[in-house]
């Protein structure tokens, strides 16, 4: 049983595509003597209700495979099917669509300072084609942020906020285009114990409500107990540890 299918061997729900299906993805950065092979080849299916932990060292390639698959970097080998939508090395309209629907989690936040929280929250969603009014988004952004306790942050603006608060926002705008599939790069990498819960319960949560799927790079091995499934990237390729 290769890797691809000892993953689905558990019961999936029944009637619902794969969130992602990853097929013979190479990637490389450089050229020539500068040539360095990152992923070789890798492939993975993501299903619906499943919470799936990717791990693996630093510069194993995790970072590259999750811009991949959230159509932020284009493909070079293989494929990717991401909601239904095919992304190849050459698909910029696909991408932009991707993008729409997905909840991406940047490492570093990548929040606008001159943007307040709750207009980064709004923006996500008319960015989603959700017609939303403000006061609609206003309580669909305060039930994340409840959960993640940061409610009374909603007006704050990025700069007036810790790393950990920020990162928390970062967590909230993911899940406000009620996104099937949520990819997220350590999205616990500055928090203390309880806020990571917070985050983790989060997004399990949704996974479960909206039989969507969820690939989370992390280190942290609290995290590794909520995994449906626990995958390493090792030597650019896919090792399935659960
Ligand atoms: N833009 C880039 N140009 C050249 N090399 C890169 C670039 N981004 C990442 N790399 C290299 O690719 C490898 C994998 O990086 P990355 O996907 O960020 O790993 P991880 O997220 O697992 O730490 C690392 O060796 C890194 O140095
Ligand atoms: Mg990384």
């Amino acid at each position: 049983m290769d890797m691809v299918d000892s993953i689905r061997s558990t019961p999936v729900l029944p009637g619902l595509a794969p969130a992602a299906v990853v097929r013979g993805v190479s990637y490389a950065y450089g050229d020539g003597a500068n040539r360095k092979v990152v992923l070789e080849n890798v492939e993975l299916v993501l299903d619906p209700g499943k919470f799936v932990v990717l791990t693996g060292h630093s510069g194993a390639g995790k970072t590259t495979l999750l811009t991949l698959i959230g159509a932020i970097r284009s493909l070079q080998n293989g494929y990717i099917d991401v909601l239904g939508v095919r992304l190849t090395n050459d698909s910029e309209r696909q991408a932009r669509e991707v993008r729409r629907r997905i909840g991406f989690i940047f490492q570093d936040h990548n929040l606008f300072g001159a943007i307040s929280v709750f207009r980064t929250l709004w923006l996500t969603t008319e960015l989603a084609d959700m017609p939303l009014s403000r006061m609609e988004a206003m309580e669909k952004a305060l039930g994340i942020l409840k959960k993640l306790n940061m409610s009374e942050h909603l007006h704050a603006f990025p700069g007036e906020l810790s790393t950990g608060q920020k990162q928390r926002i970062a967590v909230a705008r993911a899940l406000m285009n009620d996104p099937k599939l949520i990819l997220g790069d350590e999205p616990t990498a500055s928090l203390d114990h309880a806020a990571s819960m917070l985050v983790v319960d989060l997004i399990k949560e949704h996974v479960l409500r909206n039989s969507a799927s969820a690939l989370i790079v992390t280190h942290d091995e609290r995290i590794f107990d909520f995994a449906d499934h626990i995958i390493r990237l090792e030597d650019g390729q896919m090792v399935l540890h659960k």
